[in-house]
């Protein structure tokens, strides 16, 4: 119990880096979260930084999710019981998905930015690729077909978030994958808590007002 309480806060705070955040503050002086659609995250860094630092937040806050399901997780093992090694396999999904989800929880409330964070995309598909990597794979392909063709990179999120879990259920009784039912419910969790925190995002999709990509030209100068 204290090995699962220590992974899952040590999840968390990785979670909570605020990479957006502080590239901001590094590279312009800013903080992202008075500018462009207001949110710390890749496609605002994107927006108004330009790629270099898109890039570099996109990694990180995928890093966090992925470290966190993958590593961290394996953390629970050794605590407290002799030297640390790491598997690829062999990890109990329970501990992968209770991490990954804090280290979600982290990016969405994060601890060292007043708890004001992003909306989750990218710590969310790191998490997931630590945990069922071809799955997310298929809905990557889903997300840049709709970011692509709309320029929408919130649609593309939310078409992404909402069609997730119904491929988790196609690919297991549809192709007899042997998925795991907790993964099934967290691709449904974790989708739910995405599309809640795009809400503005909604709202501007619906009155014709939400931002498009539109080039790589940094919008903060
Ligand atoms: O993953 C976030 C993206 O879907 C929307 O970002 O900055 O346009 O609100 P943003």
């Amino acid at each position: 119990m204290l090995a699962l309480a220590v992974v899952v806060v040590i999840s968390y705070l990785v979670g909570s880096i605020p990479s957006s955040i502080w590239v901001g503050k590094i590279v312009k002086g800013v903080d992202i979260r008075n500018h462009g659609s207001g949110n710390a995250g890749a496609t605002n860094t994107f927006r108004l930084l330009g790629w270099p630092s898109g890039v570099a937040v996109l990694a990180i806050d995928f890093f966090k999710g992925f470290a966190s399901s993958l590593w961290i997780s394996q953390l629970a093992y050794h605590i407290g019981s002799g030297p640390i090694t790491f598997s690829f396999w062999d990890v109990d999904p329970f501990l992968m998905i209770v991490c990954g989800v804090f280290a979600i929880v982290g990016h969405m409330f994060p601890l060292y930015a007043n708890f004001d964070g992003g909306k989750g995309m990218a710590t969310a598909a790191g998490m997931l690729c630590g945990i069922e990597p071809v799955s997310v794979g298929i809905a990557a392909v889903v997300f840049a077909i709709i970011m692509f063709s709309t320029r929408y990179v919130s649609l593309a999120s939310l078409v992404t978030a909402f069609v997730y879990p119904l491929l988790l259920v196609m690919l297991k009784h549809g192709f007899g994958w042997n998925l795991d039912g907790s993964v099934l419910l967290l691709g449904g969790i974790v989708g739910l808590g995405i599309i809640i925190k795009h809400r503005g995002n909604i709202k501007r999709l619906l009155n014709g007002t939400e931002n498009r990509v539109s080039s790589f030209e940094p919008a903060v100068g």
